[in-house]
């Protein structure tokens, strides 16, 4: 389904996103914006913010953010498509739908979507339906899975033989080959298609905004070794960054502002079934960066559930580093020896369950508990590698403060000398530090042995500078006298960070043709999520301005400093290309081999050179 572009404008033009928001949420006027309290988190104090100016809004608490379809679509679950259906019914437009083609690409990702949405469907009625589904139904009634669960995770079954599936498939006229490629079928020697999926158990997994990604499937026979099939990696479906049960808890995380991580499929399942609706799991392999990363838009507090055998505290513990570097205030739980989340729950019921939330321990603590069990701090010199396992810890925590405090925690339990702890941590955050200073400088020799520009991607690249900030931040005022002055001197190109240089284009394109500039319009132009929150955030970001606002007299008009802003950054900017290119030119120079060119160089030079006295002179 596609909604023409101009027609997505109309609609949000047609409201202002203060008046949306404001139905829900209670806005009071601060400055230029309003504030309130964050609809996606727990706070106390506001830190959502929402501006009529852009009709934009975002949360500093949890970052949260977007234009006004991006509020309706997280605040009330829907899909892109809903959310503007839902805001043109109000003001009384029309939508017609399937006016602008799709881009190819899109519309091969649709028809996945599809396939998998038909075999979800499929497979759902097999279990509620279907007479071979009684199986199934009395897998889950052994389970205790009521139905109504089972209707909400989209639950399903594969029958028996070979062939159900493509028969459906066939009969729905799905394309064979793209069912093959998300791992439905399968194709033998002979030609001859046949399920992949039989007699299992099937777990429809959903990206974060409900479409069906992949499949889990799970044998019924108690004994089985391998459990579970699941779905191949597709242009769908990349496991490292999916986490099961996001789109069905995402809102109880955010607003409770807190997660649960389990491992499996049942363990989340089941959890949802007795009200604890705050639960991801990370599907048995180890958590990923990718993973945390995206659980972090929605919390930065955790409670890790893994099991309590030897693999599940080796997970635990793996995944405290990855948890802790990003900010996550991280608890461990442990259950009872034997008991995963699924069959605590269904035994002792959701009070007991809540109960282990509440007693779970902090990384430290847990780590501490870890190592006296295993002996480490009767021996002496076993203690020592102990204490600096823990100290290496401390060190992935970023907050200095938040260090400093665990250590103490630390010195305490052990009855240490802080001051011994303290230059323990000092040693290693040296250590750790050196390691990330010489990283890049190690990539860009094999760079440049390499000298192919697909590698150079890889190279982790430098963060915009306060100069790229600040333009980025001028071209999505929406000020089309200052986005226009700003393209006559500098092109989306000479941006060297590539998030910034993306904006930069988006600004460009939407000028060049004549379209609204906007943030509200420009921010629907950006497929990459974690670009677009870069420039909400940097949007309502206070420092930039309020920099050059100390430099003007009180009173002046806010579009003249913005004008001055713009004027100073610029040629900020045009300095610091200029001082790039002499740098460049220097080295050229001292490596030339001939004296002509040499000279042509030393040329280019005294013409850059006098290009920066009149930039510097520009007023
Ligand atoms: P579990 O063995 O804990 O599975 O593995 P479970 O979901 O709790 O299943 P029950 O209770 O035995 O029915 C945890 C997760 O590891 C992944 C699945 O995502 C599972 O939910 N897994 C496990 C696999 O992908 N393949 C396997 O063979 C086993
Ligand atoms: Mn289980």
């Amino acid at each position: 389904m596609v909604i023409p572009e101009r027609k997505i404008e109309e609609v949000r033009s047609a409201v202002n996103i203060v008046d949306i928001i404001a139905e829900t949420v209670q806005l009071r006027k601060r400055g230029k914006n309003y504030i309130g309290l964050c609809p996606f988190h727990q706070e106390k104090t506001p830190s959502f913010t929402v501006s009529s100016e852009k009709q934009i809004y975002h949360c500093f608490g949890c970052h949260a953010g977007g234009n006004v379809f991006k509020f309706l679509m997280d605040y009330q679950n829907v899909s892109f498509v809903e959310a503007v259906k839902a805001i043109a019914e109000r003001v009384g437009i029309t939508i017609e739908y399937h006016e602008a083609p799709p881009t190819e690409e899109q519309t091969e990702q649709e028809i996945l979507y599809d396939i998998n949405t038909v075999a979800a469907r499929y497979f759902s009625n097999n279990l509620l339906q279907s007479l071979p589904g009684e199986i199934a139904r009395s897998y889950f009634e052994d389970r205790k899975i009521k139905v109504q669960t089972q209707r909400i995770f989209g639950l399903g079954y594969a029958l028996q033989d070979w062939d159900h599936t493509v028969k459906f498939l066939k009969e729905n006229n799905i394309d064979l080959e793209k069912a093959k490629y998300l791992g439905l079928i399968d194709r033998k020697d002979n030609g001859d298609y046949y399920d992949k999926f039989r007699s299992r158990i099937i777990f429809p997994i959903f990206s974060p905004n409900g479409r069906v990604i992949a499949f889990g499937g799970r044998i019924m026979d108690k004994a089985a070794v391998a459990k579970y099939l699941n779905s191949p990696e597709s242009s769908i479906y990349s496991k490292r960054k999916s986490l099961y049960g996001l789109s069905h808890s995402k809102d109880e995380i955010r607003r409770l502002d807190k997660a649960i991580l389990v491992e499996g499929y049942m363990d989340l399942i089941s959890l949802f079934q007795h009200g604890i609706k705050n639960v991801v799991a990370s599907s048995g392999t180890a958590l990923t960066e990718e993973q945390v990363q995206m659980l972090s838009r929605y919390t930065k507090n955790i409670v890790v559930f893994y099991d309590a055998d030897t693999a599940g505290v080796k997970a635990s513990l793996r995944s405290i580093e990855l948890l802790v570097r990003q900010d996550f205030y991280v608890k461990i739980a442990e259950l009872p020896t034997g008991e995963d989340p699924d069959s605590f729950v269904q035994k002792y019921g959701k009070d007991e369950f809540d109960e282990y939330i509440k007693r779970a321990q902090n990384f430290l603590e847990y780590q501490t508990a870890q190592l006296e069990k295993q002996g480490k701090f009767e021996d002496p010199a076993q203690q020592t590698d102990a204490i600096r396992e823990l100290v290496q810890s401390v060190s992935f925590v970023n907050d200095e403060l938040k260090r400093s405090i665990l250590i103490k925690s630390v010195a305490k339990k052990f009855n240490l000398r802080e001051k011994l702890l303290e230059s323990e941590l000092e040693k290693v955050l040296a250590v750790s530090k050196h390691r990330s200073e010489l990283k890049p400088a190690v990539k860009e020799v094999a760079i440049e042995q390499e000298r192919s520009l697909d590698k150079i991607a890889v190279v982790k690249e430098k963060s915009a500078s306060p100069v790229e900030r600040d333009l980025i931040k001028l071209l999505f005022e929406g000020d089309k006298e200052i986005v226009n002055y700003i393209f006559t001197y500098i092109k989306p190109e000479d941006f060297s960070n590539s998030t910034v240089r993306e904006l930069a284009e988006v600004v460009h394109e939407a000028n060049l043709h004549g379209e609204n500039i906007l943030p509200a319009v420009l921010i629907e132009k950006i497929t990459d999520e974690k670009v677009k929150e870069y420039i909400i955030n940097i949007s309502f970001d206070k420092y930039v301005l309020s920099k050059t606002w100390e430099d003007v007299r009180p009173g002046t008009a806010e579009n003249i400093i913005l004008q001055k802003f713009a004027r100073d950054t610029v040629r900020n900017f045009r300095l610091n290309l200029i001082e790039t290119e002499l740098e460049n030119l220097h080295n050229q120079i001292i490596s030339s081999k001939t004296e002509s060119e040499t000279q042509e160089l030393l040329e280019t030079k005294q013409r850059l050179i006098h290009e920066r006295r009149l930039v510097q002179k520009e007023e």
